[in-house]
């Protein structure tokens, strides 16, 4: 007879424990620890004393079939899933509830039913009336997708296994099925586990591709899509800030794809619209002539983004000065401050110091510690930098500017949306190629960059434009003697 084992599972990362504790010591997070039944996530009849069946062994040079894909007819979503849905494969968009998840597969999947694709869409979480209200909103309601509302894993396999393989199945959410070989609670991670593990069986072996929808949680109730990560051939994260219209598509995983590119959407009124060029939006809505904003010449996967840091620089009341930063890497951040105080003279640690990348964008490349550096002295000394010009390059600790990869996309999409200079390391100037059309300012250490902004401050203090507030060259040296 099997024995009921209880044990205490984290919500979250799915790490389980024999006592009951605040703190999950796997993910760190807290009060996500609950009592479940593992034993049955073996269900009983695996359990029975089966003959184990033989199976051919392969060599490792054998010839696979190529991974046929399906594309969605949607570029930014082929971009980030590498060319489009693999066949058999289980894909997992995670997001936080509202972002527009139920949104862009509703727009995928009526694109490729139109195409003449079986595609069938498993709502768990909305209604069927709910649905259609939806597609009627995105005018999509004559695509032949096939819809259902259920939540029984069994049912859905069943009822998916008659007919012809569907192509590709939406299952809305993850969290919301349930299978009755185990015994745990909807939405506990034994169920969500124990749910996909079923749905990616079927999806091994009858070759239609799978979306599962998993919602991002903080507060531990619902097990996160953290627990099937794993289990999945690739992980995209939609994500966004709920006051802006951008949404981005990012593969955080992918088997059959690259990881590092990221497709770009528009929440309108009627639905995800495309954004093909990214620039454009990231720089639709900039301050001219603010200080404290620098256009940083990034590369997202293949293509070139430009995207505004904004920087705040301002006296603290507190003994402790706050650093927060959104959309970059806060130990990135610390780096640039403390080669700024180190080699450049410059005094932060009297001063808050705020860093926004605008439009929701989250950086990941070293490449923009020139852009960062330059919009934190742009704002401490109250000179803005010229419009015209956009900044990359990664800073050594010893302030020394080093080179990036990619500098000639780089200054080709500056070219392309207008700007006239660039501000770049020493030794990419050879890369760069006379041809870009940009008058280019290559510098080799830190301390250039911030004498030159510091300049700029001086000179429109002088002129009067500004008052006491505004800085000098001099305003640097504070604090320091
Ligand atoms: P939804 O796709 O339901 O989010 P999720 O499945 O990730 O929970 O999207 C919900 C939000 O999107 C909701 O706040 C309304 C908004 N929305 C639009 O702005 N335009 C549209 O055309 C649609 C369908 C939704
Ligand atoms: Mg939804």
């Amino acid at each position: 007879m099997a024995k009921s084992t209880l044990s205490f599972v984290c919500q979250n990362c799915g790490a389980a424990y024999n006592r009951w504790q605040g703190k999950c010591e796997s993910c760190g997070e807290w009060n996500t620890l609950a009592e479940e039944d593992t034993s049955g996530s073996v269900p009983v009849s695996i359990r029975s004393k089966r003959k184990g069946r033989t199976f051919a062994l392969e060599s490792l040079s054998g010839k696979s079939p190529d991974a046929p894909r399906l594309s969605s007819g949607m570029t930014e979503l082929d971009r980030v899933t590498g060319g489009g849905f693999v066949r058999g494969s289980v894909l997992l968009v995670g997001g936080d509830p509202g972002i527009g998840k139920s949104t862009l597969l509703t727009q995928a999947t009526s694109l490729l039913a139109r195409a003449g694709h079986r595609i069938v869409y498993i709502s768990g979480e909305e209604a069927i009336a709910q649905v259609r209200l939806r597609a009627e909103r995105l005018g999509l309601s004559d695509a032949p997708v096939q819809l259902a509302a259920e939540t029984s894993v069994e049912d859905i396999v069943s009822t998916l296994s008659e007919g012809a393989v569907p192509r590709l199945i939406v299952i809305d959410s993850i969290q919301t099925m349930w299978t009755d070989t185990v015994e745990s609670a909807p939405g506990t991670v034994t169920q969500v586990r124990a749910s996909a593990q079923a749905l990616i069986r079927f999806a091994k072996k009858t070759g239609a591709a799978i979306i599962l929808v998993g919602h991002v949680t903080k507060d531990g109730q619902i097990a996160g899509p953290r627990v099937v990560e794993h289990m999945v051939d690739a992980v995209m994260s939609f994500e966004g800030e709920g006051s802006q219209q951008f949404r981005i598509l990012r593969a955080v995983k992918n088997r059959f794809g690259p990881t590092d590119e990221i497709g770009v959407f528009e929440m309108t009124g009627l639905g995800l619209r495309e954004v093909t060029n990214p620039s454009e939006l990231f720089l639709s809505e900039r301050d001219l002539g603010t200080p404290g904003t620098a256009v940083f010449a990034g590369i997202e996967g293949t293509r070139p983004v430009l995207v505004e840091l904004q920087a705040l620089v301002a006296p603290t009341s507190l003994g402790t000065p706050r650093r927060a930063v959104v959309g970059w890497d806060p130990s990135r951040l610390s780096m640039v401050l403390a080669v700024l105080e180190a080699h450049c003279g410059v005094k932060l640690s009297g001063h808050d110091v705020y860093l926004n990348v605008a439009g929701g964008l989250r950086i990941n490349e070293p490449a923009a510690d020139l852009a960062a550096a330059a919009a934190l002295v742009s704002s401490l000394v109250n000179a803005p930098l010229p419009t015209d010009a956009v900044y990359f390059g990664e800073i050594s600790l010893s302030g020394v500017v080093r080179p990036v990869a990619q500098t000639a996309a780089r200054l080709k999409e500056a070219a392309k949306l207008g700007f006239g200079r660039a501000i770049l390391p020493e030794s990419a100037r050879g890369e760069a190629g006379g041809d870009a059309g940009l008058s280019l300012n290559a510098i080799g250490s830190l301390t250039t960059l911030v004498a030159e902004i510091a300049a700029r401050g001086s000179r429109r203090g002088e002129s009067g434009a500004q008052t006491e507030k505004n800085a000098t060259p001099a305003r640097f040296r504070r604090g320091e003697g």
